[in-house]
């Protein structure tokens, strides 16, 4: 690999994507193209001919985690590249933003209802399949702080990490949670519109255990191929292949520096729950519509 590439498989990892490169990387592509030759011609449709595929979701909420997931599960299926894209706010970041329009999508803090409802007006499109990414928010706040504090993605504009160094818990908790409520509440919005074929992935459940990771898999492909779209012996392969991105079975999953000190977390968490009581009392509020009603824990 040339050093430019290198470069921009740095910015693209750093930018917490799974781009290409990524997907490459962990024998996705290159396990498509063995698997088409040995599979075939058949005359059904794929999946991407018939619907439109996005996953949405939002930093600290698991975007490399549902990414993995996603790409190996139509890797697995043998998506060919064409067929893939790749959205991440702000696009000026090397090779984060490409084939904006394609069939199978990761749209990376660039999803909201606005959006969701052009796309779905658009005629003659296949209908829009879109799962999202979905955390506790106070956690997702605390996650960030850590994340952050410590240097992680110098090119960040959503949380600028210059500012945030030197800034103690008490102000950083909530300079963060100033910068991480814009993708809460996108994340609420897309899911308040009732629309039809939205899908929620929550962290929880796919960090929980093996089990839980499993049953939140089979259950995205359920939603992702109704009517037979995928045989059994397919959604196998599939589930397999996303089984890299359990962190309990594969502990380096997570690593690629994107996991925090929990110490730093639950010292985060607490400072958040003594906030100025407005920006809690919103988070609050937010957490409710997403169904965390317990009290907030890292794990
Ligand atoms: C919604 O998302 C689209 C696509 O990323 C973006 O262009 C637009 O500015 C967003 N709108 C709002 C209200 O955030
Ligand atoms: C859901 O799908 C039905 C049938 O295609 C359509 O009539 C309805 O407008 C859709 N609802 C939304 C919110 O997109």
């Amino acid at each position: 690999m040339g050093r430019w590439n290198l470069f921009a498989v740095f910015l693209v990892a750093s930018a917490g994507q799974l781009l290409t490169e990524e997907v490459d990387f962990h024998g996705g592509f290159s396990m498509i193209q063995r698997q088409q030759r040995q599979v075939l011609v058949e005359s059904r449709p794929k999946p991407w001919d018939v619907h439109r595929y996005v996953l949405a979701n939002f930093h600290k909420a698991g975007v490399h985690l549902t990414a993995g997931i996603f790409f190996s599960i139509f890797a697995a299926l043998g998506v060919p590249p064409t067929s893939v894209g790749n959205v991440v706010y702000p696009c000026s970041l090397v090779n984060t933003c490409f084939n904006s329009d394609a069939p199978v999508r990761q749209m990376t803090d660039s999803y909201n209802a606005s959006y969701a409802q052009k796309e779905r007006k658009q005629k003659n499109r296949a209908p829009l399949y879109t799962a999202i990414s979905v955390r506790d928010p106070l956690v997702m706040v605390a996650s960030a702080y850590c994340y952050h504090r410590d240097g992680h993605e110098p090119l960040n504009k959503l949380v600028p990490e210059k500012e945030l160094h030197g800034l103690g818990f008490a102000d950083g908790a909530q300079f963060t949670a100033d910068r991480i409520l814009p993708l809460i509440q996108d994340i609420v919005g897309s899911l308040d519109d009732p629309a039809n074929h939205t899908h929620v992935l929550s962290f929880e459940r796919l960090t929980e255990s093996s089990e839980s990771f499993d049953k939140e898999v089979q259950d995205f492909m359920d939603f992702m191929f109704p009517d037979d779209l995928i045989t059994e012996d397919e959604r196998q392969q599939a589930l397999k292949a996303a089984t890299a991105f359990d962190a309990r079975r594969n502990p380096s999953a997570t690593e690629m520096g994107h996991s925090n000190s929990k110490d730093c977390e639950r010292k985060a968490l607490a400072a958040i729950l003594q906030m100025k009581p407005g920006m809690l009392r919103t988070l609050h509020e937010l957490r409710a519509k997403l169904g965390y009603n317990g009290s907030p824990s890292i794990h």
